[in-house]
C-alpha cells in the first residue's frame, strides 16, 4: 500500500486509542499460563499481537474471540503447554520473539521460533545469553539471529545484571523465572516498561520491584491465577495524533482512556517541558494500568534535551518527537539512544534520511540525532518506510504540515501496530 498524504488543516474531535501493544501481547501470554479462564477486553488486533495469540494456540491454549478486541483464554496451568507441531511464526514482533523464548526456555521439548526479515535481523543473544546462563540450549544463526531453535527444562534462578534497559528481555527472563528453581534476581541500567511485573502481581505472583532491582521468588512455589483484564489505549498509538495537534494550528483533540504507566510516559513529560498544552483528564487504574483521557491544543514548542533515565520511557516515540522537534524554536538533541539502531529498522538512520527529504536539518549522532527547529516541512516528495510501522505514521503526521503532497511508500507495515490509524486520522481531519 502506499499513502498519499495532503497538507491538511487544524485537527479537532474525541477519539478512543485502539489497546496497547505491550499489554495485548502479555495479556494473551500470562492468561494463558494462568489456571482457569480469563477475559481479556481492548485487546489490539494488529499483526504482532495476533502472531502471539497465534503462537498461544499452537502451544495447545484454547483462545477464542468474543467480539472486536475481546478474547476468552483458557489457561491450563503453568505446566500445560504442549509441543508445536511446527515452526512459531512471530512476524515482525521482537516482544512475541523475546518473551517466548524466554517461556519456551522452561519448556522440555524441542521449539523453532522464527519472524519476517527484519525480525531476522535484531539481536537475540540480548536473551540467548542470559536464558542459556539459567540453563536452557539455543541455536540460532551466528550465534544471534533467529530463526532460533529451543530446548528448555530445568532452568535455575540467577542474579543478572542487564546491559541495556530492555523490557523484552526483562519479560523474557521472568518468564523462565517463573519455571526456575531458586530465585532470580534482575537489575535494570534503567527502569524499562514495568506491565510484566505489574501484570503479574495483578494476576496473584510473588515479585518485589524496589528500585531497579526484581526479585521473582523460586518458580515451583508460583501460580498465576485467572482474571478479566481491560487494555487501555495505546499511548504509543495515542503519539501520532498527540504531535499533529501540537504542530497544526487551531488543533484540539481529545484521547480517550491512553495508558500512562511512568515507565511509558516520557513523551509527555517531553512536551510539556517543551511547553505544549496538554492535560490528563479522568484519570483512573484498570487491572494494574493507570489511564487518563489527554486533551492536547496546538502549541508554541521549545526545543530540549532528551538523554538518560527518560530514553527507555518514550524509546518508541522518538520517530515522531523528531517530528514534532522540527517545529519547535531552536535546536533538540536526542542522546543515550543508540538502541534505535536494532528497532524495526536502523531508526536513527531512517529518521536522518527521510526527515532531510523534507529539508529538515537533522544531523546524526552515535546514539541519537541533533534537530533544528522552526523548520518548514518542503513537501512533493517520496518517502521510505524501511517496513517499519512508526516510520510510516510519523511521516504521514509530518505530511500534513507540508507544503505539498507527501507520498509514503509500502505502508502495510502499520497493520502491525496500528490497523486504524487511516481510519481515525481522517476523522479527527474532517
Ligand atoms: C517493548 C519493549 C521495547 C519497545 C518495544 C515493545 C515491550 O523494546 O521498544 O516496542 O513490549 O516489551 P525493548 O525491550 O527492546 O527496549
Amino acid at each position: 500500500m502506499r499513502l498519499k498524504i495532503n497538507p491538511a488543516g487544524p485537527v479537532r474531535g474525541i477519539t478512543t486509542i485502539p489497546g496497547d501493544k505491550s499489554i495485548s501481547h502479555r495479556a494473551v501470554i500470562l492468561t494463558s499460563l494462568a489456571s482457569g479462564r480469563s477475559i481479556i477486553n481492548g485487546f489490539l488486533e494488529g499483526e504482532d499481537c495476533l502472531h502471539t495469540i497465534q503462537a498461544f494456540q499452537k502451544l495447545g491454549v484454547k483462545i477464542e474471540k468474543m467480539g472486536p478486541g475481546s478474547y476468552q483464554v483458557d489457561g491450563e496451568g503453568l505446566y500445560a503447554l504442549q509441543k508445536p507441531t511446527g515452526v512459531i511464526n512471530c512476524g515482525n514482533s521482537g516482544t512475541c520473539m523475546r518473551i517466548m523464548a524466554g517461556l519456551l526456555a522452561a519448556q522440555e521439548f524441542y521449539c523453532v521460533l522464527t519472524g519476517d526479515n527484519s525480525l531476522q535481523n535484531r539481536p537475540m543473544d540480548r536473551i540467548i545469553e542470559p536464558l542459556t546462563m539459567m540453563g536452557a540450549r539455543f541455536w540460532a544463526r551466528q550465534d544471534k539471529f533467529a530463526p532460533l531453535g529451543i530446548r528448555g527444562g530445568n532452568l535455575r534462578g540467577m542474579d543478572y545484571s542487564l546491559p541495556v534497559a530492555s523490557a523484552q528481555v526483562k519479560s523474557a527472563l521472568l518468564m523462565a523465572g517463573l519455571f526456575a528453581e531458586g530465585d532470580l534476581y534482575l537489575d535494570e541500567p534503567y527502569p524499562s516498561r514495568d506491565h510484566t511485573e505489574r501484570m503479574l502481581k495483578y494476576m496473584g505472583v510473588e515479585l518485589e520491584v524496589s528500585g531497579n532491582r526484581i526479585c521473582l521468588s523460586s518458580g515451583p512455589s508460583q501460580r498465576l491465577k485467572p482474571c478479566e483484564i481491560n487494555i487501555p489505549g495505546d499511548i504509543s498509538s495515542a503519539a501520532f495524533f498527540i504531535a499533529a495537534a501540537l504542530i497544526n494550528p487551531g488543533s484540539e483533540i481529545l484521547l480517550k482512556n491512553v495508558g500512562i504507566n511512568s515507565s511509558r510516559s516520557g513523551i509527555l513529560d517531553v512536551i510539556k517541558k517543551m511547553g505544549g498544552r496538554l492535560e490528563l483528564l479522568n484519570k483512573q487504574i484498570a487491572g494494574g494500568e493507570p489511564a487518563a483521557d489527554i486533551l492536547v491544543k496546538s502549541s508554541k514548542l521549545n526545543g530540549t534535551v532528551i538523554e538518560g533515565e527518560i530514553i527507555p520511557r518514550l524509546i518508541d516515540e522518538i520517530p515522531i518527537i523528531a517530528v514534532i522537534a522540527a517545529q519547535a524554536s531552536g535546536e533538540t538533541i536526542i542522546r543515550d539512544a543508540e538502541e534505535l539502531r536494532v528497532k524495526e529498522t536502523d531508526r536513527i538512520k531512517a529518521i536522518i534520511s527521510e526527515l532531510s527529504k523534507f529539508e529538515i536539518e537533522v544531523r546524526e549522532l552515535k546514539d541519537g540525532m541533533v534537530i533544528k527547529g522552526n523548520n518548514t516541512f518542503r513537501g512533493g516528495v517520496q518517502i521510505n518506510s524501511y517496513g517499519d510501522h512508526r516510520m510510516v505514521m510519523s511521516m504521514a503526521i509530518a505530511g500534513l504540515i507540508a507544503d505539498d503532497n507527501t507520498i509514503i511508500n509500502d505502508c502495510d507495515c502499520i497493520n502491525t501496530s496500528f490497523p486504524e490509524f487511516i481510519k481515525i486520522l481522517k476523522s479527527l481531519l474532517n
